[in-house]
């Protein structure tokens, strides 16, 4: 097995599509490394220690706790955050029901309550206001705006299923 670090390495990530190679310890988080590395603040350090969901993003179309995670380990992988959701100037339908639901009030916490809620539509996981709120419950509040989050949530599915 090939040992690396525990000086900065060479590592290339492709993070919203966009491939970009670094020099990084093999102990720096995915969360540091977008954004102290690569300009990309979307996505919040909170707790940085798996308790909040602000870092949360996608790796290969899943969600994971990017302060959780080795930036190493998703070498090879795709990388998507809340930057890379919207299509040049057009927001994600989540983006725009997050507005227009009022789903928010200081907003620290909602890039990762955004990237979790279109994860929790692709999984199937919104057909109660029970499941919505179990399936996002690793993603805390402390403005509590979980009712308009919710409904926000509730609107996208519907459009989605023509309801
Ligand atoms: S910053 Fe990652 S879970 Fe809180
Ligand atoms: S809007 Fe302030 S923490 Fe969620």
């Amino acid at each position: 097995m090939e040992i690396r670090g525990p000086d900065g390495v060479r590592m290339e990530l492709v993070v919203n599509g966009v491939s970009r190679v670094l020099h990084l310890e093999p102990r720096v988080s995915l969360l540091d490394a977008l954004r102290e590395h690569m300009a990309l603040t979307g996505t919040k350090k909170g707790c940085d220690q798996g308790t909040c969901g602000a870092c949360t993003v996608w790796v290969d179309g899943r969600r994971v706790l990017a302060c959780l995670t080795l930036a190493i380990t998703c070498e090879g992988r795709d990388v998507t955050t809340i930057e890379g959701l919207t299509e040049g100037d057009e927001l994600h339908p989540m983006q725009r029901a997050f507005l227009e639901h009022d789903a928010l009030q200081c907003g620290y916490c909602t890039p990762g309550q955004i990237m979790s809620a279109v994860a929790l539509l692709n999984e199937g996981h919104a057909e109660t206001d029970r499941e919505i709120a179990e399936w996002m419950s690793g993603n805390i509040c402390r403005c509590a705006a979980y009712p308009h989050i919710r409904s926000a949530i509730r609107e996208v599915r519907d459009r989605k299923t023509g309801q």
